[in-house]
């Protein structure tokens, strides 16, 4: 017998954004899909089930379906978010997929944040730089609880790239290090073990494509997935920027 509030399983329409750049002939379009939704479906399930049973060619990105690392990002009714963690449940049937902007696309949903991310990374230096001839005292001394919990909450960053393809800044100039990159500059900042000091970390991040390069659009923090505390992250530089004098330009 059906329990009273049992919900009749819907019927979905999928619509994905298709484009394969290596292919000359490739016009992008949007293609659709129906499916049956299942109880706890996820996005990933829904894509993974369309290219089982109906489109073995569909592109898209996933490794390890629990929001750890952030290969799912996509445009989700033009939001960026995780597919692994979307719940169907708690949308219109009626779904629209887009790959993540700002990113080179590998094709249909799948893009390559991999490289974005490292050039930042490049760019930012982000790893532990030590002191000249090497401090390994410092390098192992115990560190405070309080402040490894503090570089343990901005370490929680996957790389999904939501924050990046959320701002408008980063749309409009390709060299702006993001929300992602200032995270990881004020991450570096807090480390005792790392032999940089202000000075050098406001050198890196001191112009329009560090954090002067933020209008504080506030689209980073509403779609990051790990609730990163972006904002305050990005006004804390930008405030102690302003007072040792580095204007931006
Ligand atoms: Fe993803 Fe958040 Fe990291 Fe941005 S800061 S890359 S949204 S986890
Ligand atoms: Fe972009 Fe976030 Fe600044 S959305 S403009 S990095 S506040
Ligand atoms: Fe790893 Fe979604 S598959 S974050």
């Amino acid at each position: 017998m059906t329990a009273p509030n049992a919900r009749r399983p819907r019927q979905l329409r999928i619509e994905v954004l298709r484009h394969n750049p290596a292919d000359a002939a490739s016009v992008p379009r949007l293609q659709g899909y129906e499916l049956t939704e299942a109880p706890g479906m996820t996005l990933f399930i829904a894509l993974n089930e369309i290219r089982e049973t109906q489109d073995p060619s569909l592109q898209f990105d996933f490794v390890c379906r629990a929001g750890i690392c952030g290969s799912c990002g996509m445009l989700i009714n033009g939001r960026p978010g995780l597919a692994c963690r979307t719940l169907i449940q708690d949308m219109d049937p009626h779904i629209r997929l887009a790959p993540l902007p700002v990113f080179e696309l590998i094709g249909d949903l799948s893009v390559d944040t991999g490289k974005w991310m490292r050039a930042v990374g490049e760019r930012l230096e982000a790893w532990l730089h030590g002191a000249a001839g090497a401090d390994v005292d410092r390098m192992e001394a115990p560190m405070d609880p309080d402040l490894a919990d503090a570089i343990y909450e901005l370490d929680r960053c996957i790389e999904c790239g939501c924050c990046v393809a959320a701002c408008g800044s980063a749309q409009m100039r390709e060299d702006f290090v993001g929300a992602v990159g200032l995270n990881r500059i004020a991450r570096f900042r807090l480390d005792p073990r790392d032999g940089r000091d202000d000075g050098d970390f406001y050198e890196l991040i001191g112009d329009d494509q560090g954090v002067f390069g933020c209008m504080t659009l506030l689209g980073c923090q509403d779609v990051c997935p790990k609730d990163l505390p972006l904002q305050t992250q990005i006004a804390f530089l930008r405030r102690h920027m302003a007072r040792r004098g580095f204007g931006g330009g």
